[in-house]
């Protein structure tokens, strides 16, 4: 049996449920890749769960609440590095601290010292590879690392696996998707009659879109992740300014009704496409009329979806993968997985 230390930073939505997940799938991990994943430590912004064993939920929470006070586990002022040092290199840093795509912190900060402890990093969060891929590509190749990031590129709907491995060999020649659950979601509802307003409403009190839902429908997020999967699918190094950004706040619900009643759809589409002599990339976040027979106008609700163009494979598409906390850890699971399997 292979032992992989894991360190998780970030203790929300998806960290907790990756916490969770991974003990509800340790059996079957064990059994199916002989692996044993054993998270170390979580790490929150005031300090560390650490026992010096792996953790169970009896070490950090209580009620289904973190627990810090009075729990032995809990170790304030301690940090990640701190743990990551303490057990020297091969394990693996799983991210999922807030998105700043301005800063890239608080994960710039994690990723790079868990290279620089010769740990590998997966990760939900988007800041850190937005502000900064090249330099922590380059960072962990220097240190004989893995970084992966499939969570952070629309999570549960495999993107990356499938522009670099599916499609090695093939020309990548455009890609066009539906990264945002949440835009997707209202648009939808829109097209079923409800206002702007109302279908926002609808998806906060779901809980699918935010408190403060900026990033969602303003198209931030979706532009974070189209320009996360172009830079590593066509090796580029295109920044979050390069993306030209507009979305869906302005819509009106006559425009994405009437698309419906044709049999077509608005949906805010991320593309990324060759410019006239294929050197320089458009990338693009609108909400855009998708015609009735584009593969992406049926992908609706909550769902994603992503077509790659290409030039010897056609063109490839996949929809669904689930839109959520679960989906996400998930897709950190699966990436962990990925770095630690045998070869087959
Ligand atoms: N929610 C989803 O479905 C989803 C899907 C894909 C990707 N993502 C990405 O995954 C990340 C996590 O999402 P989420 O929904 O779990 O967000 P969240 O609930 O806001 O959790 C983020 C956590 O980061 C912690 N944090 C902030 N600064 C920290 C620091 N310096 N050290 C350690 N922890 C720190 C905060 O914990 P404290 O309590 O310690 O302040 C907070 O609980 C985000 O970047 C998001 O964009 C989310």
């Amino acid at each position: 049996m292979k032992r992989a230390a894991l360190v998780l930073t970030g203790f929300g939505n998806v960290g907790r449920v990756f916490f969770s997940l991974l003990r509800e799938k340790a059996d079957d991990i064990q059994k199916r890749y002989g692996l044993a994943l054993e998270t170390m430590a979580v790490a929150r912004a005031e300090g560390c769960f650490y026992s010096g064993g792996p953790l169970e939920g009896r070490h950090v929470s209580r009620g289904g609440e973190p627990w810090t006070k009075g729990n032995p586990s809990w170790r304030e002022g301690f940090r990640a590095t701190d743990v990551i040092a303490e057990l020297g290199p091969g394990g693996c840093l799983v991210e999922c601290t807030i998105s700043n795509l301005e800063t890239g912190e608080p994960g710039m900060s994690y990723i790079s010292s868990a290279f620089h402890g010769g740990w590998n990093a997966v990760a939900a969060s988007k800041g850190a590879l937005v502000v900064g891929l090249p330099a922590l590509r380059a960072l962990a190749a220097e240190n004989g690392v893995f970084l992966k990031f499939s969570a952070a590129t629309a999570a549960a709907l495999p993107t990356l696996d499938v522009g670099l491995v599916s499609l090695a060999g093939a020309r990548i020649e455009g890609i066009q998707g539906i990264l945002n659950g949440t835009s997707n979601c209202i648009l939808t509802r829109m097209g079923e009659g409800l206002d702007y307003t109302e279908a926002l409403r609808e998806a906060q009190d779901k809980g699918i879109a935010e408190p403060d839902p900026a990033a969602d429908v303003g198209g931030w997020d979706s532009a974070a992740k189209i320009l996360l999967i172009t830079n590593t699918c066509l090796d580029s190094t295109y920044v979050l300014k390069d993306v030209h950004v507009r979305g869906i706040t302005g819509i009106s619900v006559d425009f994405v009704q009437s698309a419906r009643r044709e049999g077509r759809a608005v949906k805010l589409l991320a593309t990324a496409a060759p410019g006239r002599q294929g050197v320089r990339w458009s990338l693009d976040v609108r909400p855009s009329l998708v015609e009735a027979s584009h593969p992406l106008v049926h992908v609706n609700g909550t769902e994603k979806g992503i077509t790659f163009l290409t030039d010897s494979m056609g063109s490839v598409t996949l929809t669904g993968g689930r839109s959520s906390p679960r989906g996400a850890a998930a897709a950190l699971l699966k990436d962990i997985i990925n770095i630690y399997r045998p070869p087959f």
